[in-house]
């Protein structure tokens, strides 16, 4: 593997057992019965009962374990062994059917040669990836004939901002302040850090991420043979992402007061039959 997805990798299993246990997870909330997917995906998707489904980059599984929850014969596909073991954990422990497999996610045509009617990757996923035209390969490659790929992802316009990633790593920031160009392609290497979602912990290891821009996704899915359904920009976030967002009331979701960028992208392809 890549030395710079080995250091991802190490960063990866070290922060899956303080996910598990962290509040930001609602695995308690999980256990308990709650659905852990947005309503953005969820109504995007669309229902999936009977179908197959298989999530790309699927942590420990509280996301494909929630499509299992609504109907969907699901697969789940991590690089973290410690994703997979606490993903297996958490489905026996909750007689949820589900199958996970450990694989870096451009190797995964080589351990798994079925086709799904839904492939599904969301939230925090590309910026782990060096090659956005062959993750589109590898997308489209389990899509069957007529199925089709579905992401929700951070917008690549909150990847150009300073302060972004969590309170942890943002201060005191009051307001956005570009920091990147939104067209650079290098790869950003982060130091050793706070924990995402539980800011008590300090994790040893550092990443290495990419930058990716709304053409350089789409393009991915056209190269690959998709086709374009659905585009949508969102004025919300799954986290709190800068400190200066405000929760919207009676939901998990985050905005900026005035909604001045989007927040969250969309993208719903299909593979011809
Ligand atoms: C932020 S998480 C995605 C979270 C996801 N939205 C969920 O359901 O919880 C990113 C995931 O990508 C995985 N990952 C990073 N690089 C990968 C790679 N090259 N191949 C496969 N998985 C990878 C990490 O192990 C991690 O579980």
């Amino acid at each position: 593997m890549d030395e710079r997805l080995k250091t991802n990798l190490n960063l990866w299993n070290a922060m899956v057992p303080v996910h598990v246990d962290s509040k930001g997870y609602r695995v308690d909330k999980f256990r308990s019965g709650e659905n852990h997917l947005f309503p953005i995906e969820r109504e995007e998707v669309g229902d999936v009962r009977g179908k197959s489904l298989l999530h790309l980059q699927c942590h420990f599984g509280m996301d494909t374990m929630s499509w299992a929850r609504l109907g969907a014969n699901v697969t789940g596909l991590d690089f973290s062994e410690k994703a997979i073991e606490a993903a297996c954990a958490l489905s026996a422990e909750l007689k949820i059917p589900a199958r996970f497999l450990c694989s870096n996610i451009y190797d995964a045509p080589n351990v798994l040669s079925e086709k799904f009617d839904v492939v599904f990757t969301s939230y925090g996923a590309l910026c782990w990836l060096p090659d956005l035209k062959k993750w589109g390969a590898v997308a489209a490659h389990f899509v069957k004939p007529g199925g089709i790929f579905y992401i929700a992802e951070f917008h690549p316009m909150t990847q150009v901002m300073a302060n972004g990633g969590g309170v942890a790593h943002a201060g005191e920031a009051k307001k956005l302040e570009l920091e990147y160009s939104y067209f650079s392609t290098a790869m950003r290497e982060f130091p050793p850090g706070p924990d995402y979602s539980d800011h008590s912990v300090t994790l040893e290891h550092g990443s290495h991420e990419w930058m990716y821009t709304t053409a350089g996704v789409v393009s991915a899915l056209l190269d690959a043979g998709l086709q374009i359904e659905m585009l949508h920009e969102h004025p919300v976030c799954c986290f709190q992402m800068f400190p200066f967002m405000v929760r919207i009331e009676g939901t998990r979701y985050w905005r900026i007061e005035g909604d001045p960028i989007p927040l969250t992208l969309s993208i719903k392809a299909r593979k011809p039959l």
